[in-house]
């Protein structure tokens, strides 16, 4: 299978799966519990039409949007994700330079296996947003947020929907955890997937740059569910953001909120925006979708805050309706991860080109010419 024969998710998720070991596919692709709530996430886009106009005179498009006070060439931004290197040895900076190439913002996680220094320098100028996890260590909280700032990352975002791990059965099936080891399975899948393994041992040994001089594992090794368990704060509340908010001083983000009253409270406390998230089915399974919940937290918020999405969006019309329903911008990760798994940078690069003609199709089919021309009025419930 090769590159240019990925037309789609499907494609892209279909070629990391033959490259990767079991294990890393399986983290990547796999969610909560029954996983009801991921399968759920890109079912949600299918309750609802588009209601295309037409003969409005649609030859050139604009894609851009303004969300979080940065200027995007694209309503769909790289969600931070964490742990890029194991995917593939370019990780974080084929991220960073695709979404730079692409004009979007790109995230760049706690649990990243880049420097967030080094993501910068390679972005060509695009903003990140720095995923913060909340340790229960606050020397170490109090340090990576300063850094951040010193690195001049454009937007905080605050994740609040891991305050503790989820039930992942495929990483306990698989042993998945970090530091990755290669165990007498993990040898054997290294045996399976011979590319995927030359290249993780003939590059720079696996690192967490954003914590190691804070976190010391010991020499051991731990699920990512554990991870959330062990070193995350379950007793950080509202007051706790609210002091994070005062003391990042510029634009700050929540994900991984769901409810209209968590919404109105973001606000209160002076965030800038939040991403209705579930951390793509992979925290708790059984949560509402982003998508299905979007409509009322618009309602309640959207003139005081910016509300993004992400979750299951696999296609230029998912996109399309999210922003219809008043999204400010969408997040995307198995979408552009499965991409980076395959190919690396020209991986992710593929994947952005084509949700951008997508959309830039999909908008001449819906007669607009810029974004903010979509409205409930383009869109019905079935
Ligand atoms: C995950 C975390 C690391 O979902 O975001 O695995």
């Amino acid at each position: 299978m090769r590159l240019r024969d990925c037309h789609n998710f499907h494609d892209f998720r279909r070629m990391a799966r033959r490259r990767l070991p079991g294990p890393i596919f399986n983290y990547i692709d796999g969610a909560a519990d029954d996983e009801v709530t991921y399968r759920r996430n890109t079912a949600s886009f299918e309750r609802c039409d588009l209601v295309p106009n037409v003969l409005r005179g649609v030859e050139n498009v604009d894609l851009s949007v303004s969300v979080m006070g940065q200027k995007l060439a694209l309503p769909v931004y790289c969600s931070p994700t964490a742990l890029q290197r194991l995917f593939h040895h370019q990780g974080e900076r084929a991220v960073a330079a695709a979404a730079g190439k692409y004009g979007t913002l790109y995230g760049v996680s706690s649990l990243g296996t880049v420097s967030l220094e080094e993501a910068r320098r390679l972005c060509g100028g695009a903003p990140a947003c720095y995923q913060f996890y909340f340790h229960k260590d606050r020397g170490l909280n109090r340090a990576m947020l300063e850094r951040a700032k010193a690195a001049g990352i454009e937007v905080m975002m605050l994740t609040v929907d891991a305050i503790t791990g989820g039930n992942r059965e495929r990483d306990k099936r698989t042993g998945f955890s970090i530091p990755f080891k290669l165990t007498l399975g993990g040898m054997l899948q290294f045996a399976l997937k011979p590319a995927w393994g030359i290249n993780y041992l003939t590059h720079e040994s696996f690192k967490l740059p954003q914590l190691d001089e804070h976190i010391d594992m010991g020499g051991g090794a731990m699920s990512i569910g554990q991870y959330f368990t062990d070193m995350l704060d379950p007793s950080m509340n509202w007051d706790d953001v609210a002091q994070m908010v005062r003391d990042w001083g510029g634009q700050f983000c929540l994900k991984g909120l769901m409810s209209v009253a968590d919404a109105k409270r973001a606000a209160e406390i002076g965030c800038t925006g939040i991403v209705l998230s579930n951390h793509g089915g992979r925290q708790l399974d059984g949560s509402r979708t982003a998508f299905d919940q979007l409509a009322e937290i618009v309602d309640a918020v959207g003139d005081r805050i910016d509300v993004m999405i992400d979750g299951g969006v696999q296609r230029g019309t998912h996109v399309l309706k999210a922003l219809s329903l008043g999204a400010k911008a969408v997040g995307v990760g198995r979408y552009y991860l499965f991409p980076l798994a395959a190919a690396g940078q020209a991986g992710v690069e593929r994947a952005l080109e084509l949700m951008r003609l997508e959309l830039e199709r999909d908008m001449k089919l819906m007669g607009c010419t810029s974004i903010a021309q979509l409205s409930r009025a383009n869109l019905r419930l079935r």
